[in-house]
């Protein structure tokens, strides 16, 4: 196990074979009563924001206020969609091979499942004791970078265009995440050397393929439980006819309706702490369909593994956080179950 592989999952049912499998109900431990029970706001017109990359060149005509937009979606919602970000082709070709992915026996599928006490592979990620509510999906979880620390053994050899599609997918994900962290930086009035290099040099990513069953009982699961994401910042691809993302605005859930073509960014907890509280990473959660699978693609970015996570310097007025090694802040988030945003909680002061 490498140091940023956290501690492993138990084993639990594939729920993907389990959903194919003429069930006499639901087995109780995915049952989850808070998600029939929960406020839904439904409302049209409360959407995240739409960010368009076009115009956060410096030169455009729109550029101030584009980068006003940026650090108030920031601020406001930690979620957001990026439109015009030059990617889409890697989008729908790391789609592609996800879906594939799924489509193969399970037998093959397994070819790649979680070793013992890792966190990287295809199973299930943060399932802690026997008594656990289990999240109604499966995943496939790889850290492609830094490139030293890929686990090639748990990379699928099937379908055979699967490893350098998300070798693309990894390098160009990262290259569009870096160029947010540095406008981020600017907004934040960070010093954006010291924060872009955090990340430019060995910056760290995980990417999880979520794969959600159909449920015939969707209203009493959840794909995956309220959680904020760990890393600093995220972005992940969902379907566009297959809605399933909510996020928590105003102790509501609010559905998240896609935006063709766009890439949902969010901010994690780790830039949370960087910018010490002044852009929050944001609850949120995944329901399932009745009738179809539903796909998403994370990709969790984070610094280098030898940088403190901690407030900026020159940010820090009133010090809201702990100073953790990275190397401990990544085992912590392992050490815990998905419960909304406990582990900032924790480096509280
Ligand atoms: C995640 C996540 C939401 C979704 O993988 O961290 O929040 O819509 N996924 O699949
Ligand atoms: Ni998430």
């Amino acid at each position: 196990m490498t140091s940023n592989s956290g501690r492993g999952s138990l084993p639990v049912d594939n729920v993907q074979s389990l959903a194919s499998k003429n069930l006499n109900g639901i087995p109780p431990r995915y049952i989850r009563e808070e998600a029939e029970s929960d406020d839904l706001l439904d409302n049209k017109s409360l959407q995240i924001p739409v960010i368009d990359m076009n115009q956060l060149v410096v030169g455009q005509i729109g550029y101030q206020d584009e980068m006003k937009r940026l650090h108030l979606a920031c601020q406001d919602w930690g979620f957001f969609h990026l439109i015009n970000h030059g990617i889409l082709e890697e989008i729908e070709k790391m789609k592609k091979v996800t879906e594939e992915f799924f489509k193969l026996p399970l037998e093959e599928r397994m070819l790649c499942a979680q070793p013992p006490n890792c966190s990287e592979g295809y199973g299930q990620a943060f399932v802690l004791s026997e008594d656990q509510k289990l999240d109604w999906g499966d995943m496939l979880y790889l850290l492609p970078l830094p490139v030293s620390h890929r686990k090639m053994n748990l990379w699928p050899k099937t379908p055979s265009s699967f490893r350098p599609t998300l070798d693309e997918y990894s390098a160009t994900l990262k290259e569009l995440t870096n160029k947010l962290i540095s406008l981020m930086a600017e907004n934040l009035k960070a010093d954006p050397q010291k924060l872009t290099a955090m990340f430019h040099h060995d910056g760290t990513q995980g990417i999880r393929m979520n794969y959600y069953p159909p449920c015939t009982q969707p209203n009493k699961v959840l794909g995956i439980a309220p959680h904020s994401d760990t890393s600093a910042l995220t972005l992940i691809q969902v379907n566009e006819d297959i809605h399933g993302l909510q996020i928590k605005k105003n102790q509501q859930w609010v559905p998240i309706k896609p935006v063709p073509g766009s890439i949902i960014v969010n901010i994690g907890d780790a830039m949370e702490i960087f910018s010490n509280g002044k852009y929050r990473s944001i609850e949120h959660r995944a329901v399932v369909n009745n009738e179809k699978e539903r796909i998403s693609i994370a990709a969790f970015h984070s610094p280098n593994l030898s940088t403190d996570i901690c407030p900026l310097p020159e940010l820090v007025k009133d010090n809201m956080f702990k100073t953790v090694s990275h190397q401990d802040f990544i085992k912590m988030v392992f050490n815990k179950t998905l419960d909304g945003k406990g582990l900032l909680d924790q480096l509280k002061l």
